[in-house]
């Protein structure tokens, strides 16, 4: 595979250098090279689909409260860039549809991460598939998610969006696993990835999307491996290899 076409994608946009997913690190990742990017979805309690990493605001904004328990007008009022620097005081949580739109304008692969497991947000697949298709993005997002009965009912919801399969363990050929979810790609924990799988797991019409990647080292073998993308948290370490021609 030519490293040139491999997904830069953005964890939580540029989040090694700004708050995470919020607009500035969305646009600061575009800004270092990144191809794509990397959020977490869940929803407020009057329905909004709105890009947090934790189910509970105290992290980022401070506020004692789960995302689920409040309304998009409360949590638009909250600063959720404070907690990372003071330039970035007013940061606001953004919306799905804001990153569809932001996406689509820079022509990026958005990696959608369904964060449905602590707390099931019921119908949310639909909710984000029906969005993804009135953007006309479904041939630039992956959904991925910890939580495969998701994956398994977007794949029957839309088969024509690609879903990545989430996991932190050292599987035994989880592209087996991942066809019988119809998954398109495994979105693994980068340590539990060795180079001479990615090349079967291809063969067997799977690609590995490793995570997080940051440092040089980890980003070279997994490059070397010929993974199709790679998440992490300095898009422009990422860039650099790739303008290198590192294979
Ligand atoms: O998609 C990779 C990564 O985002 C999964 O873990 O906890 O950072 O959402 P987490
Ligand atoms: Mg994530």
């Amino acid at each position: 595979m030519n490293a040139m076409t491999t997904i830069n994608f953005a964890h939580r946009g540029a989040s090694g250098y700004c708050p995470e997913n919020t607009m500035s690190a969305f646009v600061k990742a575009v800004e270092l090279g990144a191809t794509g990017i990397e959020t977490d979805v869940q929803r407020t309690k009057d329905g909004v689909l709105v890009l947090i990493h934790d189910e509970s605001l105290q992290r980022t904004t401070g506020l004692t409260a789960l995302v689920k328990d409040i309304t998009y007008e409360q949590l638009s009022a909250l600063d959720a860039g404070s907690w990372f620097h003071s330039d970035f005081s007013g940061e606001t949580i953004p919306t799905l549809e804001q990153l569809l739109s932001f996406g689509r304008e820079h022509g990026l692969i958005l990696n959608l991460e369904l964060k449905n497991g602590l707390v099931q947000y019921e119908g949310m697949e639909a909710e984000v598939l029906k969005l993804v298709s009135e953007y006309g993005l479904n041939d630039k997002v992956v959904i991925s998610s910890f939580n495969h009965y998701s994956l398994a009912l977007c794949k029957k919801l839309a088969p024509d969006i690609s879903t990545g399969v989430l996991y932190m363990e050292g599987l035994y050929r989880p592209w087996d696993y991942a066809r019988t979810l119809g998954a398109d790609a495994l979105h693994a924990i980068f340590y539990a990835v060795l180079p001479e799988w990615v090349e079967e797991a291809r063969e067997a019409g799977v690609v590995y999307h490793p995570f997080t990647v940051n440092e040089p080292r980890d980003l070279e073998r997994m490059l070397k491996a010929g993974v199709a993308g790679i998440i992490t948290d300095y898009p422009d370490r990422l860039h650099t290899l790739l303008n290198k021609g590192m294979v």
